[in-house]
């Protein structure tokens, strides 16, 4: 592996894929003398693809009239509106607000900011193996406890429940400012919560006036069946935070609520939330353009037929199970050597696969919602070979 970038870049953990990158377009990403066919999309986001002609023109566009002018909020940029006008056109009409951060730990940050203005109460009720981030306070709403502790305290009035459980909810009271749920858990293994679970939630939230935060930082933009995945529950977030594909590869998050819930950030205090570069005008006609491009496609109902090549396809011994829905999948393999072993030897064989932050078992498959019917094929006949290997 590379020796400055070991030397010089911070590292994370002590075996990075390290794969030295010398471009990526369409489905692909290349090194200098070899071919990868790309099932991860950096983590869910570059739902297009690599290196999109359309996304490219739209932030050259924007680079030659201007670039960074301003902080978040102080002047009138058109690209970031049409955005926030888009987003909302698409959304039921009580989200028709948005305000663009940096990433979606920023917009998680803002949100459960947003939830403690307006309801005046602290309490916050989260999941057990939640991820919404890694600050101090996405990583105080996050549920994994082995990756918390050298960081405590974090902050309090913190309450995690566990995921799915009706019996749980009863923590869901008058002094609960807000909860916070991804649709589907995304490092504990691509768990779906279940419809009449999300109702009942919905329904304790409104009995006691509290904020109910959806985290579709990896479910939006497409990837599960529709546009954003609470569509495919019968009931609407008060807060909804995107971002990761939201820009079109672009670091970028948001967090959508009612325009008279988003004004207590304007008083009382003051600058609610501040941020420098949300709203960056390159990086808002990269998002403009990428949901464009969704919507033209049809590109998140296509998800759906393209889950269906995948489960079609991957059946093997060591595969127990494939969870997920559209193209968020992972397949839970027999145990986390097989795991590993699986991604190393699709690596090794010209395709990308990735693990997830908690279920060490599972093996990411969420490539860009372009990828073809051929390309599937391909890197699944490449996952069956190594899994024949393995075996
Ligand atoms: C569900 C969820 N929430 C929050 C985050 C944090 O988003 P970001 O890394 O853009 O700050 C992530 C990132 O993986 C995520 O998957």
């Amino acid at each position: 592996m590379n020796k400055r970038f070991k030397k010089y870049q911070a590292q994370t953990t002590s075996n990075p894929l390290g794969l030295e990158i010398k471009k990526a377009k369409g489905s692909f990403i290349y090194s200098q003398n070899k071919k990868y066919l790309d099932f991860v999309a950096g983590v869910s986001v570059n739902n297009l693809g690599h290196s999109n002609s359309e996304i490219n023109k739209a932030i050259n566009e924007q680079l030659d009239k201007y670039s960074h002018v301003m902080v978040y909020g102080e002047f009138v940029q058109e690209k970031s509106i049409v955005l926030c006008e888009l987003l909302s056109e698409l959304l039921p009409k009580k989200l028709n607000c948005t305000y663009l951060t940096n990433s979606g730990t920023e917009a998680i940050e803002a949100s459960l900011k947003l939830a403690k203005r307006i309801t005046g109460r602290q309490k916050i009720v989260s999941m057990k193996n939640a991820y919404h981030g890694s600050t101090h306070g996405s990583l105080s709403v996050s549920g994994y406890e082995k990756r918390k502790r050298r960081y405590r305290p974090l902050l309090p009035n913190i309450f995690q429940i566990n995921f799915n459980s009706k019996n749980d909810l009863s923590i869901i009271d008058n002094d609960t400012a807000c909860v916070i749920i991804e649709p589907i858990q995304g490092g504990a293994g691509f768990i779906s919560a279940k419809n009449e679970y999300l109702k009942e939630i919905r329904k304790l939230c409104d009995k006691h006036n509290v904020i109910l935060i959806f985290d579709e930082l990896q479910t939006g933009i497409g990837r599960t069946g529709k546009m954003f995945a609470f569509e495919n529950y019968k009931i609407v977030p008060d807060v909804l935070v995107i971002g990761k594909a939201l820009g079109g590869g672009f670091p970028i998050g948001a967090l959508i609520s009612n325009r008279k819930l988003l004004s207590k950030f304007i008083s009382n205090p003051e600058l609610g939330h501040i941020t420098t570069f949300g709203g960056h005008p390159v990086i808002a006609s990269a998002g403009l353009k990428t949901l464009q491009i969704i919507l033209r496609e049809k590109l998140h109902l296509k998800t759906i037929e393209k889950e269906k090549i995948f489960r079609d396809r991957l059946k093997h011994n060591l595969i127990y199970e494939i969870r997920g829905s559209g193209l968020m999948l992972c397949l839970i393999m027999k145990n986390s050597s097989v795991a590993s072993q699986l991604v190393s030897e699709s690596l090794n064989n010209g395709l990308i696969l990735f693990f997830l932050l908690y279920e060490k078992r599972a093996v990411r498959i969420t490539p860009p919602l372009t990828i073809s019917e051929n390309e599937i094929n391909k890197g699944c006949d490449i996952i069956i070979q190594c899994l024949n290997k393995i075996n």
